[in-house]
């Protein structure tokens, strides 16, 4: 495959004898760009100078998929996967340097179906987080699933990456609960778990999206919950304490019992403690003041809900209803500021006078946020290999830092250096050697690959594949070198071939 399409005419023929014409769109189409725009999450990827795709095909089944890959390798064209189009880099519909490629857009290939007498479902990779919930919800009142917060986030991506939120604690990743994938590898085959051999199916689980194939569908394991659950959401200033609180919460909330999840964004001045309970008011009260006094929680902080209701209560705020879940447009709003971010894991709890140095840097002018996720539980009761996620036993929490700007008054440049100044600042509290990050929370700053013979280095990306993956990067490779030892789906940040399995 070259690295500048110059037999894109040969993918557009190609393709037209296998897939349906209106499926497939290029520049010249009035659809062309609102398409591409549709679940563009941050619009820093949007500019005249933004790299942008030759083609764009949204598939409306498997084949169509093999086609476009078949297509694709003939005619030397690579292809981006678009699922839900959250990638903080926004790899899946932009390259960083110039280069030809069409996008796969997923978001036709949707469909969830839940098996509530088996507690399982498959759901496709373009259906978002929101679908899926509420898929299930319709379903059982007493079924949930462990995935992330924002109902937008496109499952094919998500999984890929790992995918955590306010059940991490009593269940794990989403990926710790995938029971089967299809596949279609870079030869235009559709695999399962038991075609596509164990260390491929182990890799699609959180290794990365765009380093194996195209995931069309994944099959998960529900998992029980209660009828009702408990939610609440604690502010707490500096001036009344935050700082304090917060280094309490180190020690308290990982050691929590499973049920109870509580996690604090600290913006500004404030710390925000936001929990999910597994049961009823009248049983979190007695755990809220033995485990965690200093929080001086009450029965009017208490709002019980079902879990299919807290979903959206939670991310889009008390208004929101559970019919939210199933939007799928990008608000103006949304698309209006953009975004830098990354990720830390904390091994030893920060001391309080660091606490009151992140404090004072918050409150600085164009400061970003922190968002604390705490471990323990399920989530650090699976080993480090057992999947490609490797954060696991001995973690307190997950730090990701975030910072916004309206695209109306600028670039962005000043809050990214305020972002990249205060991760060499926490350097020291967190973990090293590596410095581990979250691969769902995409950073290119933590390294790039570098492609040699037409092949990314296994070498290069050792740097930012450690950071993601630890020891897990090497066993990624060599699931590459089997599954696509050419290399065909790559990105800036996917897992490079293993040579020696070449
Ligand atoms: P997108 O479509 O951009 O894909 C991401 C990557 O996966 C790209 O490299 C893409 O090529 C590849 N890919 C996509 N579909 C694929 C497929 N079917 N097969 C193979 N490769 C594929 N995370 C988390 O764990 N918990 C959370 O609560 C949140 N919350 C959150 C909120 C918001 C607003 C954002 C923007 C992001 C998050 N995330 C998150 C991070 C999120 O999990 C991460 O960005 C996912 O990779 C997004 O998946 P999408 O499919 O939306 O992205």
């Amino acid at each position: 495959v070259s690295s500048q399409g110059n037999s894109s005419d040969g993918f557009l023929s190609c393709l037209t004898a296998s897939i349906p014409r209106q499926l497939v769109f290029t520049p010249s189409s009035p659809s062309f760009t609102p398409l591409l725009k549709s679940s563009i999450r941050n619009p820093k990827f949007f500019t005249p100078s933004t790299v942008r795709p030759l083609y764009i095909i949204t598939p409306t089944n498997a084949s169509h998929v093999q086609a476009a890959v078949l297509c694709g390798r003939r005619s030397g064209l690579r292809i981006r996967v678009r699922s839900g189009g959250h990638d903080y880099e926004g790899l899946s519909y932009r390259s960083v340097r110039a280069e030809s490629f069409a996008v796969l857009d997923l978001s036709s290939l949707r469909a969830v179906r839940v098996d509530a007498q088996a507690a399982t479902a498959w759901v496709d990779s373009g259906a978002q987080l929101g679908e899926l919930y509420y898929a299930i919800g319709k379903a059982s009142g007493v079924l949930g699933f462990p995935g992330g917060l924002c109902p937008t986030v496109g499952v094919g991506g998500h999984f890929s990456g790992g995918g955590f939120g306010m059940l991490l604690r009593k269940y794990g990743m989403a990926i710790d609960n995938v029971i089967d994938a299809v596949l279609v590898d870079a030869k235009g085959r559709l695999l399962n778990k038991n075609t596509m051999g164990s260390d491929v199916f182990w890799a699609l689980r959180g290794g990365g999206g765009e380093s194996f194939g195209v995931v069309v569908s994944w099959q998960v394991k529900l998992l029980p919950i209660p009828p009702k659950v408990t939610v609440f959401n604690v502010p707490v200033t500096a001036s009344q304490g935050a700082a304090d609180l917060v280094t309490r919460w180190q020690q308290v909330a990982p050691a929590l019992p499973e049920d109870l999840i509580i996690r604090v964004v600290v913006q500004q001045k404030t710390a925000n403690f936001q929990s999910l309970f597994l049961g009823t008011c009248d049983a979190l009260l007695p755990v809220m003041s033995s485990r965690f006094p200093e929080l001086r929680f009450n029965r009017s902080d208490c709002r019980e809900m079902t879990w299919i209701q807290s979903v959206p209560y939670i991310y889009l705020g008390s208004a929101s209803t559970v019919e939210d879940l199933l939007n799928r447009t990008t608000a103006e709003s949304v698309f209006s500021s953009g975004y830098k971010a990354t990720s830390d894991y904390v091994r030893q709890a920060i001391p309080r006078d660091a606490w009151a140095s992140i404090f004072a840097k918050l409150a600085q002018p164009n400061a970003g946020l922190m968002i604390l996720d705490p471990y323990g539980g399920q989530i650090a009761a699976v080993p480090e290999s057992a999947t490609p996620y490797p954060h696991r036993a001995g973690v307190l929490y997950n730090i990701q830092y975030m910072n916004f700007w309206s695209m109306a008054s600028g670039d962005g440049a000043v809050q990214t250096r305020w972002i990249r100044e205060f991760y060499a600042f926490m350097a020291p509290f967190v973990s090293s050697n590596p410095r581990e990050a979250y691969f769902n929370y995409r950073d290119l700053d933590l390294g790039e690959n570098v492609v040699v013979g037409n092949v990314s280095s296994y070498q290069a990306g050792m740097v930012w594949g450690q950071k993601y993956f630890k020891g897990n990067y090497q066993r990624l490779a060599m699931a590459k070198g089997q599954i696509d030892p050419d290399d065909y789906f790559r990105n800036e940040q996917s897992i490079p071939p293993f040579a020696n399995s070449r």
